[in-house]
């Protein structure tokens, strides 16, 4: 076992919540890795926060609205696991200021290795002249994929020893995000995605840590590399056969137009309805991205849908 003081520390930013989460834990999980897990915070008495530092992660206090807190929390650090919070203000300039910001302290602390959490930017396939989907906030394709892809650069141009990231859909979204299976008033049970007959790339949400981890393991493999995770790569009726087997009852696949997932309006839904377009339209390109043999090579415990489902079917309240 390594000694305490001779572990790496890792900064996790959104330690408290699913990616950064499960990062933290991935690191407890291994005490002879010789890493040792800092967590981050905006709130160190929270009880999320709490249960971190009882399993043992070092809690740390910084927002990253706050350059001086965030370059505290990464000093001493030997790599940094950078994920932004696109749904807690819809901004991507401001995802686009918290990234740098994150570079920033990085570059200060001058560590050793550093995780990008990102996604592509869609306006490399899909350029704003592009009519197949609305432009959105008057220079997006997808918002909340964009700006992640554009502060790639900041990463990559202040010469920080970077591993970009790709993540995919979180399965925890039909159970928190309110894209679970829904029952109409025909009583038919149905999974409602305007992915046609393509495949969605998705991952346990837990599993991106646990890559992450994989990652950091192997940091010679991976300074200066893009790479993509996912569980399983799954079509709308191969999903909704997988509900319909852990919930005990029928859900039907509902393939609904893009310009109609669009309009459902609720906050996003724009963003989402590009976002699943970008997904269909380029199926193939974004699926390699994501190799799943090569996830499970980062994480040996990486689920498959089927195994999620039946850790997680008792949450999925049928709306
Ligand atoms: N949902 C999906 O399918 C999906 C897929 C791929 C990528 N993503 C991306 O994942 C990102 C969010 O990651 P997540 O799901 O892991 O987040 P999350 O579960 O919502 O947790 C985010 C954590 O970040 C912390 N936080 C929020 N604002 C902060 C601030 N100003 N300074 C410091 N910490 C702050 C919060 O912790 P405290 O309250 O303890 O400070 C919170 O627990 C989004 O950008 C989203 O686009 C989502």
């Amino acid at each position: 076992m390594t000694p305490m003081a001779d572990k790496k520390i890792i900064a996790v930013m959104g330690a408290t919540g699913a990616q950064g989460g499960g990062l933290v834990r991935a690191i407890l999980d291994d005490p002879a890795g010789g890493f040792a897990a800092r967590a981050i915070t905006r709130d160190v008495n929270s009880e999320k926060a709490k249960a971190l530092a009882r399993a043992g992660a070092e809690v740390v206090a910084a927002d990253v609205d706050d350059a001086g807190s965030l370059e505290r929390a990464f000093a001493g650090a030997y790599g940094a696991f950078c994920v932004t919070f696109y749904w807690d203000h819809f901004s991507p300039e401001k995802e686009l200021a918290h990234a740098a910001a994150m570079v920033q302290a990085a570059k200060r602390a001058r560590l050793q290795h550093v995780i990008w959490a990102t996604l592509e930017d869609t306006r490399q396939w899909v350029p704003l002249s592009d009519n197949r989907m609305p432009t959105l906030m008057g220079k997006y394709k997808v918002p909340h994929f964009d700006a992640k892809g554009e502060a790639n650069h900041l990463f990559t141009d202040a010469g920080l020893p970077v591993t970009l990231l790709q993540t995919s859909f979180y399965w925890d979204n039909f159970i928190y995000f309110g894209m679970g299976p829904k029952k109409g008033p025909d009583g038919k049970v149905t999974l409602t995605l305007p992915m046609g007959d393509k495949k969605l790339p998705g991952i346990a949400a837990e599993d991106i840590g646990r890559c992450a981890y994989g990652i950091f393991q192997k940091r010679s493999q991976f300074v200066g590399k893009t790479v993509g995770i996912a569980g399983g790569h799954l079509t709308g009726a191969e999903m909704a056969a997988a509900f319909s087997k852990a919930l005990g009852t029928e859900v039907v696949y509902q393939a609904v137009p893009f310009d109609v997932y669009r309009g459902f309006g609720f906050p996003g839904a724009d963003d989402l309805g590009n976002m699943f377009q970008f997904k269909h339209d380029f199926n193939d390109m974004y699926c390699a991205a994501r190799d799943l043999d090569f996830s499970r090579s980062l994480n040996p415990r990486l689920q498959t849908f089927e195994q999620w489902l039946g850790a997680n079917a008792g949450k999925i309240a049928i709306g």
